[in-house]
């Protein structure tokens, strides 16, 4: 499937508020970036943010520079809408293509990377994560974890345990925490996730 199509066509089709994946309030992607990002002037990357509440409650919090870069330009618009906030850049790109124009301090990707199943994809969207962080930088990946749903949207994806995340991104980084958590969907279903933050390995 070609992303750009199957993002946009789910944008279109849905509330934003029944996707599976909506949240009300991110509060595991909040607590993970406030705690690798003290200072406000952080630049902060959501990566796949779709029409998440994230880049909006960062700003919110202070943050001044935040970025979100998604296929999907239709999740793009329906964002922007949602959160005018002028400092909040959004860029319309495939993760496993783009080349970064600048250097971030924090990588957040919430469910995103779980639907790489292809190793050349998950090869790009390291090597694009290697571009875009800056190098005391740190990433934030939550994915399905091991025992969570098999598909996502109708795509089949690849879940994580905490050390498949690690496997996933050596050996240029590292992980430097872990979490687990249950996110319940707008229909009350259970899905668990593994969330690392990873660091760039020193040599
Ligand atoms: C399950 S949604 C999660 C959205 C958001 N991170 C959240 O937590 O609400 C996956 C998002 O990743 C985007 N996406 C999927 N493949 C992508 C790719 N190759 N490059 C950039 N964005 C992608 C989709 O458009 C969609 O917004």
């Amino acid at each position: 499937v070609d992303p750009r199509r199957h993002w946009d066509a789910v944008y279109e089709a849905a509330a934003l508020d029944r996707v599976s994946w909506y949240e009300r309030h991110p509060a595991v992607s909040l607590a993970l970036v406030v705690g690798v990002a003290p200072d406000l002037r952080t630049p902060i990357l959501d990566v796949g943010g779709g029409t998440s509440a994230l880049a909006g409650a960062l700003v919110s919090s202070g943050y001044s520079d935040v970025s979100v870069v998604d296929v999907s330009l239709a999740a793009l618009r329906a964002a922007r809408r949602a959160s005018p906030a002028p400092t909040i850049e959004w860029i319309e790109a495939d993760v496993t293509a783009w080349r970064p124009l600048r250097a971030y301090g924090v990588w957040h990707d919430r469910a995103v990377l779980h639907f790489l199943v292809n190793e050349g994809d998950r090869a790009a969207y390291v090597r694009t994560l290697s571009e875009a962080l800056a190098p005391e930088g740190a990433a934030v990946i939550g994915t399905f974890a091991e025992d969570g749903p098999t598909h996502c949207s109708g795509l089949p994806v690849r879940r994580y345990s905490p050390a498949g995340l690690r496997d996933a991104l050596a050996p240029g980084f590292v992980v430097v925490a872990e979490r687990r958590e249950r996110h319940r969907t707008p229909d009350g279903a259970e899905q668990p996730f593994t969330w690392v933050v990873a660091r760039r390995a020193t040599r």
